[in-house]
């Protein structure tokens, strides 16, 4: 494979600990076999999530010193607004805490009536637990493509148009709240949605008065795939794509940890200051802090402005979507199935394939992972049956389309020699993946239960 330039080299290093195997049972059996009570020092390598864990630049650092701490229109502030005016060209930018922050704040203002459905290419799981609390009723409507982890195409991640619009006529207009895109679509593996998808959505969108808003955590990884492999693009910079593609939204909620390079942060953008803008500030206020600074300090504001910037950078985006592509290609030597082509931010093995005797209920992505810590102190986590929340109706666990084992890559994290330490380990695991166990739930919350679930091994 061609070698990967990572426009970076390191300045500052952090120590991490090699745990022996005995350790590790121990440790993820004290942890209740759910991966989230791991101590961060017991895990060799972190893939649980792309989220707040990349590696802030020089520049971000040097940002941070000149952070303007004032309560209520602080320098740093205007830097965020006038970055982010500038690269998704709205009017109206609201700097939170974080991405579900945004999701908090708009879905109470979008659905009007309990009972009304929010469509999404596919619902990130916070976003989907905002519209339900919000009284909604999420709907996932993913191109079919999506769900054939064998199948290479470019755009899994894109809209099912022809459902959309076949859901929007079952339900009546008067009962949909909204439109979301989720780019890039992470619970279908990190897959693209393409500008001509988006061009539909929007359009079906304008047809029917309904907002559409982009669910933008990794907006520039989006950009960069659809230069890569949509006719007409590969011309185009990540930032005129960008900007053309939020033009055919109306609003976007962001969790700034991902693509823009921060460990904390999040926006709310709306594209025409008048209609949601009153509603939202106040819910801000209420929740987050005062507009201005919106739930994060002044050099956070300021290092996700500079964060912005730089997760549009070719070169950056080129090493970063060369990383999964090189561990995917890893994992092809090793006879892993993974949900193919390579996401941006993410692998996402096919553990329901790898483990075809483990039943969907015994939740074979979550099973992968534990073994995957257990062989190597790789820490990973399920987007399978065990990520799905129970039915809020009838109380029954939910299937989900496709059991992955998520391996998210933090940004400018890892280097290459790491990525084949962790080929290396499933390689190993695989030789003996008739005798994973699967698993049971002990004890879960009522929502988002996979963060704080306990779990037992069967048998
Ligand atoms: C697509 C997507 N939307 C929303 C969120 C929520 O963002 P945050 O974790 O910053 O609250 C995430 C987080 O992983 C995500 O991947």
């Amino acid at each position: 494979m061609k070698y990967i330039p990572e426009p970076f080299k390191i300045k500052m290093v952090e120590p991490i600990k090699v745990t022996t195997e005995e350790e590790r049972r121990g440790l993820i059996a004290a942890a209740d076999y759910n991966a989230f009570s791991l101590k961060a020092e017991d895990v060799y390598i972190d893939l649980l999530t792309d989220s707040g864990t990349g590696a802030m630049s020089d520049a971000q650092w040097a940002a941070m010193l000149m952070g303007d701490e004032s309560y209520s229109g602080g320098r740093s502030y205007y830097q965020l607004i006038d970055t982010a005016k500038e690269i998704f060209g709205y009017e109206y930018i609201q700097p939170v805490h974080q991405g579900r922050a945004a999701e908090k704040v708009l879905f109470p203002v979008l659905v009007e009536r309990p009972g009304q459905t929010v469509i999404a290419n596919t619902f990130f799981d916070t976003t989907r637990a905002h519209v339900g609390l919000a009284g909604g009723r999420p709907i996932d409507c993913v191109c079919p493509e999506g769900l054939d982890s064998a199948l290479d195409a470019p755009f899994k991640g894109n809209m099912d148009i022809a459902t959309l619009e076949a859901t929007i006529a079952d339900l009546g207009v008067d009962n949909v709240a909204g439109i979301v895109m989720t780019i890039t679509n992470n619970s279908v593996g990190g897959q693209p949605v393409s500008m001509a998808n988006m061009r539909a959505t929007a359009e079906i969108a304008r047809r029917h008065h309904l907002p559409l808003v982009i669910d933008a955590a990794r907006f520039a990884e989006n950009a960069f795939f659809i230069k890569q492999r949509e006719e007409g693009y590969a011309d185009k910079s990540t930032r005129e794509i960008t900007r053309e593609f939020f033009g055919y939204a109306d609003i976007f909620t962001m969790s700034a940890k991902k693509d823009a390079i921060t460990n904390m942060g999040g926006l709310l953008g709306v594209k025409e200051e008048g209609e949601h803008v009153p509603d939202v500030k106040s819910l801000v206020i209420a929740g987050e802090g005062y507009v201005t600074y919106g739930g994060l300090s002044g050099r956070d504001l300021a290092a996700l402005a500079v964060g912005l910037g730089e997760g549009l950078d070719e070169s950056y985006l080129a090493y970063r979507v060369g990383q999964s592509a090189y561990l995917a290609a890893r994992l092809d030597e090793v006879g892993i199935p993974y949900q193919r082509p390579a996401g941006g931010h993410a692998v996402f093995i096919d553990a329901g394939r790898l483990l075809p005797h483990l039943p969907w209920n015994q939740y074979p992505g979550h099973a992968l992972a534990v073994e995957l810590y257990v062989e190597a102190g790789i820490r990973s986590c399920d987007i399978g049956s065990f990520l799905m929340d129970r039915d809020p109706e009838t109380g029954l666990e939910q299937r989900a389309p496709l059991e992955f084992t998520r391996l998210a890559i933090p940004r400018r994290v890892y280097t290459q020699a790491h990525l084949d330490v962790i080929a290396e380990a499933l390689g190993e695991v695989n030789k003996r993946a008739d005798e994973v166990k699967g698993y049971q739930i002990i004890s879960e919350p009522k929502v988002l239960r996979h963060f704080t679930s306990k779990l037992r091994p069967i048998g």
